[in-house]
């Protein structure tokens, strides 16, 4: 364990490797402006202007001492990729990522979330994971953490990904290959009568097409029949015949490599949630959306191996929960966890009218969660959990009297933009200013002043 105590306001909390401390979960960082001791998962380190260190024998008696004034203790670690230390309740998974790349800034904040309407003595608090950066790329990233560490690894000189017209994953994936110097190939599904236009500019689409993606179109009906495995193969087959090294990643980031995202971000949890409130929270649940499966794969394995034993509700945002509990029964496979998936997740259906559909109501909701509380949800993803959560809560209040709850916001602000129709008439709320045009004007000159 690295401990590190400082008396200055000067000390910062640098993103870096987890080679830093390769068996420790923790490092006990005393943050800028903070007056407690936070602790942070091992990945972080600190830089200070004056700063004494301590290296910690694993009997935790202190053998080293550096006085670090003016000296920085670790470089900045972000696009680095690093040797792999799993979490020591995880390391008897098989296979172990030999790499990762930081790409998030980690750790996410947890805050409480002052929903109204809660159950008595409900306790909800917020994983601010669409604050994980990469331009907005929320649960994405810790997923491509480990499949582009990966790629890098295996000489991958290009990314190829699948997903919907509106897939934050494939804009995430576009976003982060770029950072890596890595070119990237999306196959993106779209309906019969758009297919061989144009696709425009909206949500994710601009973003993609600013950093250079390649998109491909597919309809409805051809990706239905051929399925994506199949499609990103002729692709894959194709930039080999034209002498590119390509790395397929699999909608969603959702493999057992990608799983190791959520596993991490229980790591997170577990060391934050000693910190949230008065110094001891202990939650009893958390809940997610889910849409590939990935997340809720690492969530519920990591809540179940780790000290958290959180229940793991799952909203299900486009096929069946019976369609989940096998799909992520295999992620768990993958990598031996010896566990079933129906004893460490519980998914519920929130599809609502269908994938990407939104419903007056949801819509309806996201407003005023956003007007009670300031955190805008997505209207595909996290809208319809904490919409599922809010009704469920709602219809059975005695079982969740009591508990404290975490909910994981995955980001995908981007999909607001594609239900603008949808929600004008309910934010409506302009007007022209009223001033008299004899008011004179009284100081400043520029044209902004
Ligand atoms: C914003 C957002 N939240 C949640 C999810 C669901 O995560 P997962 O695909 O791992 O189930 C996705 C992607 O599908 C997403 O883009």
């Amino acid at each position: 364990m690295l401990t590190v105590g400082s008396s200055c306001s000067s000390l910062r909390l640098l993103q870096s490797h987890r080679e830093a401390c390769p068996r420790a979960n923790v490092a006990l960082c005393r943050r800028l402006h903070c007056t407690s001791w936070l602790t942070y998962p091992a990945r972080y380190r600190v830089v200070s202007s004056s700063a004494r260190i301590s290296k910690m024998d694993s009997d935790n008696s202190s053998s080293v001492s550096i006085d670090t004034t003016d000296q920085r203790v670790e470089s900045f670690g972000f696009l680095t990729k690093k040797v792999y230390v799993p979490p020591p309740w995880a390391c008897h998974l098989r296979p172990l990522p030999s790499h990762v790349f930081s790409l998030g800034h980690l750790p996410t904040p947890i805050h409480r979330w002052n929903l109204p309407n809660l159950p008595n003595g409900t306790d909800v608090w917020l994983k601010r994971d669409d604050l994980t950066g990469m331009q907005l790329s929320g649960n994405k990233v810790r997923k491509l953490e480990f499949l582009l560490a990966d790629a890098v690894t295996e000489g991958a000189d290009c990314i190829i990904t699948i997903g919907g017209i509106q897939s934050n994953h494939c804009r995430a994936t576009a976003v982060a290959a770029k950072y890596l110097n890595l070119d990237c190939y999306l196959i993106l599904r779209t309906s019969k009568v758009l297919v061989d236009k144009d696709p425009g500019l909206t949500g994710n689409l601009l973003v993609e097409r600013l950093v250079g993606a390649h998109v491909d179109l597919i309809s409805k009906e051809e990706y239905a029949k051929i399925g994506s495995v199949t499609l990103t193969e002729i692709l894959k087959e194709k930039l080999i015949n034209e002498g590119r090294k390509p790395y397929v990643i699999p909608v969603g980031g959702s493999n057992s490599l990608g799983t190791w995202g959520y596993i991490e971000a229980i790591r997170e949890i577990e060391q934050q949630q000693q910190h949230c409130g008065d110094g001891n929270v202990k939650f009893d649940d958390i809940i997610v959306a889910c849409g590939s499966g990935g997340t809720i794969a690492g969530l519920s394995l990591g809540s179940r191996l780790s000290s958290m034993k959180a229940k793991v509700h799952a909203f299900s945002v486009c096929d069946d929960p019976d369609y989940f509990y096998d799909f992520v029964q295999g992620l768990l496979d993958g990598l031996e966890a010896g566990v079933l998936s129906r004893n460490i997740v519980d998914i519920h259906n929130a599809k609502g009218l269908g994938y990407a559909i939104s419903t007056a109501e949801e819509l309806k909701f996201v407003k005023e969660v956003a007007t009670a509380t300031g955190v805008i949800l997505d209207p595909v993803y996290s809208g319809k959990a904490a919409y599922g959560m809010m009704k469920d809560m709602a219809e059975n209040p005695k079982n969740w009297e009591g508990r404290k709850v975490l909910f994981v916001h995955t980001g995908g602000l981007l999909g607001l933009f594609d239900k603008v129709d949808q929600m004008a008439s309910s934010v409506a709320n302009w007007r022209r200013m009223d001033v008299h045009e004899s008011v004179p004007r009284k100081d400043g000159s520029g044209k902004m002043f």
